[in-house]
């Protein structure tokens, strides 16, 4: 067998929340150069046209559905959408994710909790449940949870976000466990801190990045494509042998 082989998604379908931009839209970029037909989806119709038009114009497939996976509805909606246009579902990305709150868990409403926990934990349930009788029917399938470091050791001010996220790293682990069998590989991606929109607080804040830079073994924050080559990589059959784990791009943070 020829490495290439390994990282060969043609013929598959995947389904990346969260798709518009940042880890999500270069995730779909890269899936869609190894060969695969993907759904690009987030809440902005607009903004995921636009990343579709992208691969579509650059010799991939791409469709775009508008979703919040914070509405169990939209979330279902979201997967039986997918399949109707293309047939199937081979691999989700859950990577879309909300933190509208910083500070102290004390001071968190009610509100803020039931929304974090539903765009970063039920939505990725409801997601996975709605993709699991056509992966047990295929005996194949790659469901790739987008988490962060905060889930594997809560940050400050983010109490609430990285519970959210400890509990995605567990309903891998769980699901893991239970469709194994089926030959559903389920893995956690937990980055460091990437560049995008969701974390320009943290990089335009100095006194943030100094302190990021003396922790950091590898001195400077992380790109998009550094978390979406683990996605293609998780994807694929190259990983055939991985469930139930959990990856890290952080350039060392959690040494
Ligand atoms: N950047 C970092 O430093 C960092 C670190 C650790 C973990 N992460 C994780 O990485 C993932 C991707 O983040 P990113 O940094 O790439 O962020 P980003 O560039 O801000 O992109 C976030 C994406 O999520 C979509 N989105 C937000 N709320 C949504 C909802 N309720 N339903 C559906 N889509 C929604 C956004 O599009 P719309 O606005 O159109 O919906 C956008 O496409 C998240 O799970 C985040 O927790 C990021």
């Amino acid at each position: 067998m020829n490495f290439q082989t390994l990282f060969d998604l043609k013929g598959k379908v995947a389904l990346i929340t969260g798709a518009s931009k940042g880890i999500g839209e270069a995730a779909a970029l890269f899936l869609a150069q190894a060969g695969a037909k993907v759904v690009v989806s987030s809440r902005k119709i607009d903004a995921v046209k636009a990343v579709a038009e992208k691969i579509n114009q650059s010799g991939g497939e791409a469709y775009a559905i508008a979703c919040n996976v914070g509405d169990m509805e939209d979330a279902r909606k979201l997967v039986s959408d997918t399949i109707a246009h293309f047939g199937t579902i081979d691999i989700i990305i859950n990577n879309a994710a909300t933190n509208p709150v910083f500070g102290p868990v004390h001071d968190t409403s009610e509100e803020a909790f039931d929304k974090i926990m539903a765009v970063n934990v039920k939505g990725p349930f409801e997601i996975a449940k709605a993709a699991y009788p056509t992966l047990k029917a295929k005996k194949s399938g790659s469901i790739i949870n987008i988490s962060s470091v905060g889930g594997i050791s809560p940050e400050h001010g983010l109490g609430i976000y990285s519970m959210s996220k400890a509990a995605l790293i567990s309903l891998s682990k769980v699901l893991a466990k239970e469709w194994g069998d089926d030959n559903i590989r389920v893995n956690t991606i937990c980055p460091g801190l990437i560049k995008t929109k969701f974390s320009e607080a943290l990089w335009t804040n100095d006194k943030v990045m100094q302190m990021m830079m003396k922790a950091l073994p590898i001195k400077r924050i992380g790109t998009p494509e550094e978390v979406a080559a683990l996605c293609l990589y998780l994807a694929a059959d190259a990983s055939a042998y991985s469930t139930g784990a959990v990856f890290t791009a952080d350039g060392g943070f959690t040494i």
